[in-house]
């Protein structure tokens, strides 16, 4: 199918459903705590329906009210079935965080999903897990995964060898399971949503410490969530591929009232900035220890700069729209140290430089990046988005900032994790 694209600017003011990570997050502490908790804002997202629907699977139902808010029933994870059979779908975030919570309990489970997840590396997580005491068997380092969990798990104490906060997560979530205390080394920042939910919800139990740029986290063993209320903030990762429309078209402006503003998860923000975007920043308060405001983007001149390495986990979900942003740009826009994006729902290095390269756009392929010349003229061709919802969002951007006659033979990605995307594009075009 065709998106129409006749809108001439993108204007409005919108608030988006809450964050993806942090929604996952909500109802694993939930399952996690002494008892029912409360989330509201919760995403009609497929990705985080996988995690509700494991916590069924597991005994844990999320049940809805009228005010679109969900209760979690806690488990208890010591109290799950001693054999479960959980399907992740697309959800590498479900599955990796599962793992953690999974390795701590009396139980069997098989981890599975969709033909995506089947690819996605699961050792990096299953590794010090095992080392923690748990039974742990993957498909040559794939899932499916099949854990049989010890209680109480042994305290570890580990550096992390990747920047991937699903798996600092994960050995968290053990650690809190073990009999002892874990330390956990982080030589380069990741999104911290977990540590932010430990440090309000059980202060004393855990900490973190920075020296010389490297994070150490304590965590106490047999340790639980208490009760929770919290209405997640909005998600910046989606509103990055509506900020690139407003940023690219004429005469846009178009703010997002109530969204997360964690600096992990907004250096895009920060980066499009000194890429010459008007955007603003407006803290206005905290939702259990993460900050929230208002952010307004207008249409803005940009030029393309070389990102910093340390900033890729920061800036990891929004790198294809950056690609898409930078073909407008003036200069090069250059990336290096992004490897995990090959891992992704999709190698999205190659997927962005397929497409790009058939629409015309001059891009240098490295392995652990890509190079874009700005200012590409772009003509049509027949794209494909690799069933990734952040590629095919990529790529309906592309389409309506290049003025491209794209042809979208699916648009089902879409629900993985913004169902409601060209729902906002039209009620924000004029
Ligand atoms: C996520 C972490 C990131 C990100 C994913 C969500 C999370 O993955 O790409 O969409 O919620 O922890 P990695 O930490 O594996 O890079």
């Amino acid at each position: 199918m065709r998106i129409e694209h006749k809108a001439t600017s993108f204007k409005g003011t919108i608030s988006l459903p809450g964050d993806k990570s942090i929604s996952h997050r909500s109802l694993l502490h939930s399952f996690m705590s002494e008892s029912d908790s409360l989330v509201g804002n919760l995403p009609f997202s497929k990705d985080v329906d996988s995690t509700a629907e494991a916590l069924w699977d597991l005994g844990a139902p999320v049940v809805g009210n009228s005010q679109h808010e969900y209760w979690v029933m806690s488990f208890g994870c010591q109290e799950s079935r001693s054999k479960n059979l959980v399907n992740c779908h697309n959800s590498a975030t479900t599955m990796r965080l599962l793992m953690g919570i999974l390795a701590g309990c009396e139980s069997e489970s098989i981890l599975t999903g969709d033909e995506s997840l089947l690819k996605r590396p699961m050792e990096r997580v299953a590794e010090p897990l095992r080392m923690m005491g748990a039974e742990i068997s993957t498909n040559n380092g794939y899932p499916p995964v099949v854990i049989k969990g010890r209680t109480p798990l042994k305290p570890i104490r580990y550096k992390l060898p990747i920047p991937s906060a699903q798996l600092k997560s994960s050995l968290i979530y053990a650690a809190m399971l073990a009999n002892g205390d874990s330390v956990i080394i982080e030589p380069v920042l990741s999104r911290d949503h977990t540590e932010i939910a430990l440090e309000t919800l059980c202060p004393g139990n855990y900490h973190r410490k920075t020296s010389k740029g490297v994070i150490r986290h304590f965590i106490e063993g047999e340790m639980y969530f208490p009760f929770f209320k919290i209405n997640i903030p909005g998600d910046p990762s989606s509103a990055a591929f509506l900020a690139a429309l407003a940023l690219l078209t004429p005469d846009s402006e178009i703010t997002f009232k109530g969204i997360l503003l964690n600096p992990r998860r907004i250096r895009y923000l920060e980066i499009l900035k000194m890429m010459g975007g008007d955007i603003e920043i407006a803290e206005s308060g905290k939702e259990l220890g993460e900050r929230v405001g208002d952010v307004t983007i207008r249409s803005s001149e940009l030029k393309n700069i070389e990102i910093q390495t340390e900033d890729i986990p920061l800036i990891i979900d929004e790198i294809p729209i950056l690609t898409v942003i930078a073909t407008k740009s003036q200069g090069e826009f250059i990336i290096h140290g992004a490897e995990e994006l090959r891992v992704k729902e999709s190698d999205r290095i190659a997927s962005m430089v397929w497409n790009l390269r058939l629409l015309g756009c001059e891009v240098e392929e490295y392995q652990d990046g890509l190079r874009i010349q700005g200012k590409s003229q772009l003509h049509a061709g027949s794209i494909n988005h690799k069933g990734d919802h952040r590629i095919l969002m990529s790529l309906i951007v592309l389409s309506m900032v290049h003025d491209l006659d794209l042809e979208f033979d699916d648009l089902s990605p879409l629900t993985i994790s913004f169902p409601e995307f060209l729902d906002f594009i039209n009620l924000l075009s004029k």
